[in-house]
């Protein structure tokens, strides 16, 4: 058990990879509370944390608000006695083309993705620096940090602003014991992939595009996030965790066959 005693919050928490994360998280010790703008859902993986031994927290909060996001750490500590963990894994996508891209959709996503981010860390950091505490923050970013699709300009650009705002932070918040670190997850089996999933073209070029040849699944990504919350990686910051099965690696080897006619 390597997180007994610690309390975490999950942003998003109430399905998907949050989901994945509070579970894990749970299964090492930790006191987890949910954050998610659906109540239901929340409460749902709260259920779920306490059936695993552990006590869970449902907070409805939309992290895009700062009175919500201030709300939902001062709720966390009220409600299980502190905070030591942030996990920060909303993400919504909203694909549009780019020359039909709204303005409206670019600061939705921006403020859903990224501002997100920056306030529950500044937020949790505060009440750390306040209260004299070492805490860790980990970020939920995704591969298309990196790599670009002409349908989701807003969505790349929230998730590369987490790779930078990720460093920053790292650097902004050493000299208080506050490590900030990210994962950037591949493909994960979620309600978002499901349907892609289903068609024969897609299974064909899963060897293709992930080397290890599978979709990963939410308890992957809470894996890596247990592994960065915990004191394994105290000599860890400002760095990204890729969770990929090596889809970050299969590019150059993707174009190389094309040119070869593989
Ligand atoms: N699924 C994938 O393949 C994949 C790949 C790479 C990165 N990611 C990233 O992982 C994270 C989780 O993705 P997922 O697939 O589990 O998503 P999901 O849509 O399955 O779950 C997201 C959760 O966030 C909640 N939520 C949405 N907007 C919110 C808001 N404003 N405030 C609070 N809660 C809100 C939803 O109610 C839901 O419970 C995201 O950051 C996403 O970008 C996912």
């Amino acid at each position: 058990m390597k997180l007994t005693g610690k309390v975490a919050l999950v942003t998003g928490g109430g399905a998907g990879i949050g989901r994945g994360i509070a579970l894990e998280l749970a299964s090492e010790g930790a006191d987890v509370a949910i954050a998610d703008i659906d109540p239901n859902r929340a409460k749902e993986s709260a259920a779920a944390v306490e059936t695993s031994g552990r006590r869970g927290l449902a907070i409805t909060a939309d992290v895009s608000r700062r009175a919500d996001v201030e709300g939902m750490v001062e709720a966390c500590v009220r409600g299980l006695g502190g905070l030591d963990i942030l996990v920060n894994n909303v993400g919504i996508s909203k694909g549009q083309p780019f020359l039909e891209l709204e303005d409206e959709t670019w600061d939705l996503v921006l403020d859903t993705n990224l501002k997100s981010v920056f306030m529950g860390s500044q937020t949790a950091a505060r009440y750390w620096v306040d209260h004299d505490r070492r805490g860790k923050i980990v970020s939920i970013s995704s591969v298309d940090e990196v790599l670009a699709f002409p349908f989701n300009a807003h969505y790349n650009c929230s998730k590369a602003g987490i790779h930078i705002l990720t460093k920053s932070m790292a650097l902004a918040l050493a000299g208080h014991g506050i490590n900030v670190n990210s994962i950037a997850p591949g493909l994960i089996e979620t309600e978002m992939l499901r349907p892609s999933m289903g068609k024969a073209k897609w299974q064909e070029g899963l060897p293709v595009k992930v080397p290890l040849a599978r979709v990963g699944t939410p308890a992957d990504i809470g894996k890596a996030v247990v592994f960065l919350a915990c004191g394994d990686s105290d000599y860890v910051t400002g760095t990204t965790l890729y969770v990929d099965g090596g889809h970050m690696i299969s590019g150059a080897s993707q174009v190389l066959a094309m040119f070869r006619g593989e």
